[in-house]
């Protein structure tokens, strides 16, 4: 066979990109040829060593008092094999789901390529979950065992009654001041000692992962099932959307308890061989900036709540910090507002770059490249390798005419799709229509080919036959200057079928009251029309949002229409 001649990417234009791109290029690049053994722990660890990387810092952490660890792709690579040696003394088999429940410590960024290495399947946790959240997905994996922290034990212990598939709880901090208890053991990664050779566990192409717990409309929370093949969608679309290059310092801001945190915050950065930094403490601008101001970060992963939470405070604090070493901004999650989008301009010098993708699509799909000029408020582009569309919301048929709003899908094939849900063929299967696979969310697609996020499948509005997208509105309202953030949904209405109901939380010492109420919804009647404009507005102190910072605008809906509110599991704090 010809070899072929795969050009570099990054730094090209997207349109030429698009001309000669396909997997094969990024598999050509990991040096993965069809039917070899694949095993991301290896890809993240070994293989930068290999690549004489070896004394490369991969991790700079930093935990809530400051103190700092840092680790080259050596020791990573080494204390991985550990844990994977570790789990396989437990008796631990290939294929058994082994949780990571902790906050953002290296033991859980380790813990997560231990477990690939040994063949086990990791589930991702938030240590932020409850019991009753935690029962719930351990019980549906049949998890076999849970590395956490002290702090978390309690949790655990609550539930272990019910858990007869839960065989060992490692505790990564234990410091013999207590005693443990049935079933627990301690395990110190650091005081470990070092394995140099571990024989990785075989895994191929199609060898399950990860399994990702996301959060429906309906019914239980889902495991999104993942396989070791994902490592060729996450490596080339940090290298190319995240634009990470060879000195960059990186920081991804989300929890891997999210599927951001694995896929951005472990996977991408660490297969391209890229210094990461963790921050494991509670957000503050001032924090945040100093973060970045310290350890040089030059490409910055978040996402729009913390943006607006960084927007609140303005642009004074920005100032009083040297945060000249960011170079690249992206962001994910939600709704990117336009108003964001210029804040960051004005207050980095940099527009942040959404992108668009789910825990189902294990990568980026949609986005704004370095390089391609930003329509602020759009999501961007199909990656070169992803064929999306908007399908009618009816037929599911393509639309062709352009600015139609219908719901976004993709044709299935990318190498980062989930394969199924945990326990779950048939919701699967229902996700699929035609051949594409359903996101769930509705968009149109412009001109250009860009982008325009409407909301969630089950969100959008219908008011008077109109479809008005709750972001616009939010958008809108961002813009008025009395407010910090919205939320917008529809509340029934005998006429209209449904109108436009805004939650909103003030700025700080801004008082609610009837002359506000007016003004801000004259401001959206201007700004958009009168479909738009709120015909009910709500004062709250702050807005439900599930841990990774969404707003759950499903649960006000709920509210307004008497309805059960289904599974909240995720929400940031009982309501
Ligand atoms: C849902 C997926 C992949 C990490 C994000 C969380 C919404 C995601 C955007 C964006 C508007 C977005 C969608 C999507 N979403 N990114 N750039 N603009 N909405 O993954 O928890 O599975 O949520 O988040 O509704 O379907 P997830």
């Amino acid at each position: 066979m010809a070899e072929i001649n795969y050009p570099e990417i990054q730094g090209k234009h997207y349109e030429e990109v698009l001309n000669f791109f396909s997997w094969d290029l990024s598999k050509h690049e990991l040096g993965f040829k069809e039917d070899d053994l694949i095993n991301i722990g290896e890809y993240c660890s070994d293989r930068i060593c290999r690549m004489g990387k070896s004394d490369k810092l991969a991790l700079i952490w930093e935990g809530h008092k400051g103190e700092i660890k840092k680790y080259t792709f050596n020791d990573m690579r080494q204390l991985t094999n550990s844990i994977a040696v570790f789990l396989q003394n437990l008796g631990i088999q290939p294929g058994e789901r082994v949780c990571l429940f902790m906050d953002k410590v290296p033991e859980l960024y380790f813990g997560f390529l231990g477990i690939l290495k040994m063949g086990g399947i990791a589930q991702p946790l938030f240590s932020a979950f409850g019991s009753e959240s935690l029962l719930t997905r351990l019980e549906d994996a049949q998890t076999s065992a849970i590395f956490t922290q002290k702090k978390h034990l309690p949790k655990v212990r609550n539930i272990l009654e019910k858990l007869n598939c839960l065989k060992h709880i490692i505790v990564v901090d234990d410091d013999g001041s207590k005693p443990l208890k049935e079933r627990e053991i301690a395990f110190n990664m650091d005081a470990s000692a070092r394995v140099d050779n571990f024989e990785i566990y075989p895994s191929k192409a199609e060898t399950p992962s990860v399994l990702h717990y996301t959060s429906g409309t309906t019914g239980r929370p889902k495991g999104a099932q993942h396989v070791h093949i994902s490592l060729v969608s996450q490596y080339i679309t940090a290298k190319y959307v995240l634009d990470l290059k060879e000195d960059d310092i990186y920081w991804c801001t989300a929890d891997p308890g999210w599927v951001t945190g694995t896929s951005y915050g472990i996977i991408g950065p660490w297969s391209n061989g890229i210094t990461q930094c963790v921050l494991d403490a509670g957000f503050t601008a001032e924090n945040w900036y100093k973060f970045i101001e310290k350890h040089k970060i030059t490409v910055w992963y978040s996402a729009p709540t913390a943006i607006r939470a960084l927007m609140k405070e303005g642009t004074e604090v920005v100032k009083k910090h040297n945060l000249s070493s960011l170079r690249h901004l992206t962001s994910v999650g939600e709704p990117l507002n336009a108003e964001a989008v210029l804040w960051s301009k004005e207050a980095f010098g940099l527009p942040f770059h959404d992108t668009f993708w789910q825990t189902e699509t294990g990568s980026i799909v949609i986005s704004n490249y370095p390089g391609m000029k930003i329509k602020p408020g759009s999501m961007g582009k199909p990656f070169p390798g992803i064929t999306a569309t908007v399908v009618d919301l009816k037929t599911y048929l393509p639309i062709e005419r352009r600015g139609i709003v219908g719901m976004i899908a993709l044709k299935p094939g990318w190498p980062s799709m989930f394969r199924t849900y945990w326990n779950n063929e048939e919701i699967y299967k229902g996700k699929f229509r035609n051949g594409w696979y359903l996101c769930g969310d509705r968009a149109s697609i412009d001109e250009d080919g860009y982008y325009w996020f409407v909301g969630r499948d089950d969100d959008v509005i219908n008011t008077a036959g109109h479809l008005v997208g709750p972001f616009e509105i939010e958008s809108a309202l961002l813009e008025h200057p009395a407010i910090a953030e919205s939320a917008v949904v529809g509340k029934p209405d005998p006429v209209n079928m449904e109108v436009v109901k805004a939650f909103i939380a003030l700025k700080p010492n801004i008082k609610p009251d009837k002359m506000l109420e007016l003004d801000i919804m004259n401001f959206v009647r201007k700004k958009l029309s009168a479909l738009a404009m709120p015909q009910e507005i709500e004062f709250v102190d702050k807005l439900p949002k599930t841990r990774s910072g969404k707003i759950m605008r499903r649960v006000l809906r709920a509210k307004e229409w008497g309805e059960e509110i289904g599974d909240i599991s995720t929400l940031e704090e009982d309501m």
